[in-house]
This record gives C-alpha cells, structure tokens and sequence, in this order.
C-alpha cells in the first residue's frame, strides 16, 4: 500500500552517573531505592519502589501492592502518585523516581501508569521528569509524552 506521510516522534532518556545528581534528587533516587525493599510482591517476588518529588521539596515514596487476586494489585509508580495526589493535589510533580532491585533489564513504567504520569502532567502544565535508577546510573525522561508518543492526554480535548 502506498502511504501518504509518516507522522514519527523520537524518545530519548539521558544516562547519568547517580553520583553527579544534585543532593535533592541523589535524595530521591535513594528514597525509590528504600522502599523498594518495602514492597508487598509476594506473588511475584518483583519489588519496587517509588518516590515522587513535589514542587515544594516534600517526597512521597510508593511501593508495589500486590494481592491474592492479582488484578487488585498496584503498582508502585501508582502507589505513590494517587498517595501524592490524593493529599496534595495542588502541588505540583516535578519528578518520579523509579528502582527495582530485581530488574534483569531497565525497568521501565507500564503501560497504566504512563497513563496516570501523563494524566498528572497535563493537568499541570509542567512537564513531570522520570528517574529510573540502577545501582550506579540513573536514566532521565524529561517529559511524560515521551513515554507515551501520540498520547491521549487530558489536554487533547476541545
Ligand atoms: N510493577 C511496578 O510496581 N512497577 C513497574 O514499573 C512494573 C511492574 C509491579 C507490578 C507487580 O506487583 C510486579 O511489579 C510484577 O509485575
């Protein structure tokens, strides 16, 4: 089939040494990586932990909750943002840290909460960074819409 145009959007994560960030967010990546070894995961044995950077400082930590019926579960991204949302909900996001200490690969958000991260930085305005954090780097996602291209976002309709 011939095609019209091809519409494409490049993503990018930057990789830094978790010793060169700043002592605020060298602060949240260690918080990501605390509660993490706090996660309920009986079920799969996969933990996570999560720590969301409000615009005054404060930092919210979440870890995944999982439950007998497995779809009850949630995962810590989530955890940590509905926690954040739900008692301060005109604060602004300025990041979300990210660690598992069982990830073979880079662990990265699924599908439900990007979702949810875009859902909070579109409300905002201001874009939310992602640090996903291994034991001596930390991969940096400026923005929300890079983890979802061509997303549906609360900003979207008319
Ligand atoms: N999980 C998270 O908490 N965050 C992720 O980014 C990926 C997956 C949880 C869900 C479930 O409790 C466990 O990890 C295994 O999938």
């Amino acid at each position: 089939m011939r095609f019209k145009r091809i519409l494409s959007q490049e993503v990018r994560l930057t990789v830094f040494d978790l010793n060169e960030l700043s002592e605020p967010l060298k602060y949240l990546c260690e918080k990501a990586k605390n509660m993490a070894f706090q996660a309920y995961s009986v079920y799969s044995n996969f933990r996570v932990g999560a720590a969301v950077l409000l615009e005054d400082g404060q930092i919210i930590g979440g870890n995944n909750q999982e439950n007998v019926a497995f779809p009850s579960g949630l995962c810590a991204e989530r955890t940590a943002l509905f926690y954040a949302h739900a008692q301060f909900p005109d604060k602004k996001i300025k990041a979300i840290a990210i660690y598992s200490p069982d990830a073979k690969n880079l662990l990265t958000p699924c599908g439900a909460c990007r979702q949810v991260m875009l859902e909070y930085e579109s409300i905002q305005g201001d874009s939310i960074q992602t640090f996903i954090v291994t034991n001596e780097e930390v991969y940096v996602m400026d923005s929300v819409k890079d983890w979802l291209p061509f997303e549906f976002s609360a900003d979207l309709r008319r």
